[in-house]
Order: C-alpha cells, then sequence, then structure tokens
C-alpha cells in the first residue's frame, strides 16, 4: 500500500494483529514519555497509557487518528496524523518509541529514513520496541507473485475482506531487520522469533525486537 493509499484507508479498518510485548515497558523510565508510531486508531496506545506513560500516538491516516481521538478510552494520549519518514517531535523527545507492523507497510526504500528519524527523536540511551511479521520460506510462490505488484519478493499484497484496498505488508528475515536497526545506530538488547497469529487464525513466524539508542 502506498502512503496515498493509507491516508485514504478507513480509519476503523486499521488491520492489526501483531502481538505486543509488554517487556520494553522494564526498560522505560517510571512516567516516562513514549510515542507509538503509526498507532493505528490507538490499539497499543492505550496498554501504553494504561501503564502509567506519557503517551503519545501518530499515524499518517487521518481517519483513524480521529477516531482514536475521540474515544472514551484514549483521552489523555496526544494524538497526531504524521508522516513517520519526517515527523515534528523534538530531537531527544520520547524515552521510547513502539512500533507495531508499521515497517512492513513501509517502502523499501523508505524504511532507513523512518528508522533514522526515530533514532533522532528518543532521547540517548532511549529504546525501540519492534514488531515484524517474518519471511515464510513456503510463501514462495505468493512472493514471486506478489512481487510483480510490490515490486518486492517477501512483500505481500494483503487483500481485505471488507472493501478496504489492497496494502503491501513486508515480511522480513531477521537479518534484514538486524542490518536496519543497527545501520540507523541502534544496538539489539533483545531479538526474540516467536509465532504471531494472523487475522485469520493462521500461525506464521514474527519478529520482536528491543533496541537501544546508542
Ligand atoms: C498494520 S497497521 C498497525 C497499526 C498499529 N500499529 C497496531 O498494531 O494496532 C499499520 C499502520 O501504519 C500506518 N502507517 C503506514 N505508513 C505510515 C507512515 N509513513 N507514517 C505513519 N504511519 C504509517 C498505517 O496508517 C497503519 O495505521
Amino acid at each position: 500500500m502506498t502512503y496515498q493509499e493509507w491516508k485514504q484507508s478507513s480509519g476503523n479498518k486499521v488491520i492489526a494483529s501483531s502481538p505486543f510485548s509488554e517487556k520494553i515497558f522494564d526498560f522505560i523510565p517510571e512516567s516516562g514519555r513514549v510515542l507509538d508510531l503509526g498507532s493505528g486508531d490507538g490499539r497499543i496506545s492505550q496498554v501504553i497509557q494504561k501503564h502509567g506513560f506519557e503517551t503519545y500516538g501518530m499515524d499518517i491516516n487521518p481517519t483513524a487518528i480521529n477516531l482514536a481521538k475521540t474515544q472514551p478510552d484514549l483521552v489523555g494520549i496526544a494524538f497526531s496524523v504524521q508522516d513517520a519518514k519526517a515527523t515534528t517531535y523534538e530531537d531527544a523527545f520520547f524515552d521510547a518509541v513502539i512500533e507495531q507492523a508499521v515497517l512492513a507497510c513501509v517502502e523499501k526504500s523508505d524504511r532507513t529514513t523512518v528508522l533514522t528519524e526515530v533514532h533522532r527523536i528518543l532521547k540517548s540511551g532511549g529504546v525501540f520496541s519492534i514488531a515484524e511479521f517474518g519471511f515464510e520460506e513456503s510463501l514462495h510462490e505468493r512472493y514471486e507473485h506478489d512481487a510483480l505488484l510490490s515490486g518486492e519478493y517477501g512483500t505481500v499484497v494483503v487483500k481485505s475482506d471488507d472493501g478496504m484496498k489492497p496494502f503491501r505488508s513486508h515480511h522480513f528475515r531477521s537479518e534484514e531487520l538486524d542490518t536496519l536497526v543497527q545501520d540507523a545506530g541502534f544496538e539489539i538488547i533483545q531479538s526474540t522469533h516467536p509465532n504471531f497469529s494472523t487475522r485469520s487464525g493462521h500461525t506464521h513466524p514474527g519478529h520482536q525486537y528491543i533496541v537501544r539508542k546508542v
């Protein structure tokens, strides 16, 4: 899915199933300032706020952000419409940034830009939590087929069942994520590779990383 399509998609149809690991909370100071990057309609922002952190959420999709802003459960969270490639936050503003399946939607050529932006807005020593779906060898034929549309092997084009436009989702190899985060100036503190459940109930390899700005 292109940025334009994410902007146009309906907020109450944000597709989000990557499991959130609360391990990141052990690395954030009490009452720390935390950003939910690509928050959609606030699924993860709500968990962050419940843990007592000063919570921010941003997404390129205005419909999703407007929906988040009207939810009684999400009052007090600073939501805004922004592009993760270039946000308006000050340098070293956050103690932690959390992203769940957002890099997957970002085109290959822009992934380093997004990670460099996360690095900029994190405090020195600040932490970044990443959850992404993993590469699955058995999907070889689908990867080949969908690459004709997405331009990248390992990226699937997901057709929604609710009328939303098809969107792209990249499945990362762990080495690919390692290189991306390290090249952007992060040190990997933890990386685990649990199975995730998809919306359709299937099991799929996943990655959960906690990295630190060095
Ligand atoms: C799969 S959804 C995940 C939503 C949320 N992180 C969750 O797990 O509930 C991916 C989200 O990334 C957002 N997104 C995609 N590209 C973005 C960008 N360049 N800047 C900000 N958000 C973006 C989409 O609008 C969408 O809400």
